[in-house]
C-alpha cells in the first residue's frame, strides 16, 4: 500500500483575508441581486442573463486544451463560471478549435504579429479587458508573461503544473519526475507572479508514481487529475472562497 504523503488536496492555512472572488467582482461591476433575494427595484433593468452575471474567464493555451475542455464541461455555462474568451499564441492550437466548437469567442496573439512580447501582451491584455474577465487561466499557454501583463492582472491569473511545485517548475515536469524516481508526483494550481511557476499555491492534488510506469501511463493519470483540480479551483475562486492576505501576498486561504 502506497503512504499518502500529503492529503488528496492539501490547502494552506486558513485566516480571515478579504476574499478573493468577491473583490475581483465588486471591482468590475455592480452584483445581481442573489437568486432568490427579493426585488426593490433598484436592479430594476439590470441583465439577468447568466453570460453577463457569471464569473468570466478568459483561458490561454498553446496546445491540444484538454484543460480547456475539462473546463467547458465542467463549468462553462452552468451559471457561475463563463468562458468568455479563449486565447492563443499558436493559430493551429487545438484548443482554439474546442473554444470555437463551444461557441467561444477565440483570439490568437503570436509574438511574430508585434514588435516584441511585451507588446504582444498588452495587446492580448487588452483584449482580456474588452471581454471583461474576472480571471485569466493559463491551460498549457507555453509563452512566458512579461511582468507589466502579470502586473496588470495581479493575483487574477492562475496556472496549472503538473507536478508538486516547487518541486520540478518549468518544461517537462512530468520528465523530470521519472528522471528524479520521486514515489509521487501531481498537480498544483496557481496564482502566476513574474517568476516561473513560483506564485501562491491555491491547490495541490498527490498523484503516485509506480516502480517501472511509462512515461504515457504517468501523463494519463497527471492529465486525469488536473482535469479535476482546475474546474474544481476555478469554481471555488468564482465562489469567493479562495483568499489572499494582502500582508502576506504568498499565503492562499480557502473558505469551506
Ligand atoms: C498540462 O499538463 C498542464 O499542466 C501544462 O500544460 C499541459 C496542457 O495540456 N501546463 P492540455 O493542452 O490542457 O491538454
Amino acid at each position: 500500500m502506497e503512504e499518502t504523503r500529503i492529503p488528496p488536496t492539501q490547502y494552506l492555512c486558513k485566516k480571515s483575508f478579504a476574499k478573493l472572488g468577491d473583490q475581483i467582482r465588486s471591482a468590475r461591476r455592480p452584483q445581481r441581486p442573489a437568486a432568490g433575494a427579493a426585488g426593490d427595484g433598484a436592479h430594476a433593468g439590470y441583465c439577468e442573463d447568466a453570460r453577463v452575471s457569471a464569473f468570466r474567464i478568459v483561458v490561454l493555451a498553446s496546445g491540444s486544451g484538454t484543460n480547456l475542455q475539462a473546463i467547458l464541461d465542467g463549468l462553462h455555462g452552468q451559471g457561475l463560471v463563463e468562458v468568455v474568451g479563449v486565447g492563443s499564441d499558436k493559430p493551429t492550437a487545438g484548443a482554439l478549435e474546442r473554444g470555437r466548437r463551444a461557441g467561444v469567442e477565440t483570439a490568437v496573439f503570436p509574438v511574430a504579429d508585434h514588435p516584441d512580447r511585451a507588446a504582444r501582451d498588452e495587446a492580448m491584455g487588452d483584449w482580456i479587458e474588452a471581454r471583461e474577465a474576472d480571471l485569466v487561466v493559463l491551460a498549457g499557454y507555453m509563452q512566458l508573461l512579461s511582468a507589466p501583463f502579470v502586473a496588470r492582472f495581479r493575483n487574477r491569473v492562475v496556472n496549472i503544473h503538473p507536478a508538486l511545485l516547487p518541486s520540478f517548475p518549468g518544461l517537462d515536469a512530468i520528465g523530470q519526475a521519472l528522471a528524479a524516481g520521486v514515489e509521487a508526483t501531481g498537480v498544483t494550481v496557481h496564482f502566476v507572479d513574474e517568476g516561473v511557476d513560483t506564485g501562491p499555491v491555491i491547490a495541490q492534488r498527490e498523484v503516485p508514481v509506480p516502480a517501472g510506469v511509462g512515461r504515457e501511463e504517468l501523463e494519463a493519470a497527471v492529465h486525469a487529475v488536473e482535469h479535476e483540480l482546475y474546474p474544481e479551483a476555478i469554481r471555488m475562486i468564482a465562489e469567493g472562497r479562495v483568499r489572499i492576505d494582502p500582508s502576506d501576498p504568498r499565503t492562499v486561504a480557502i473558505d469551506d
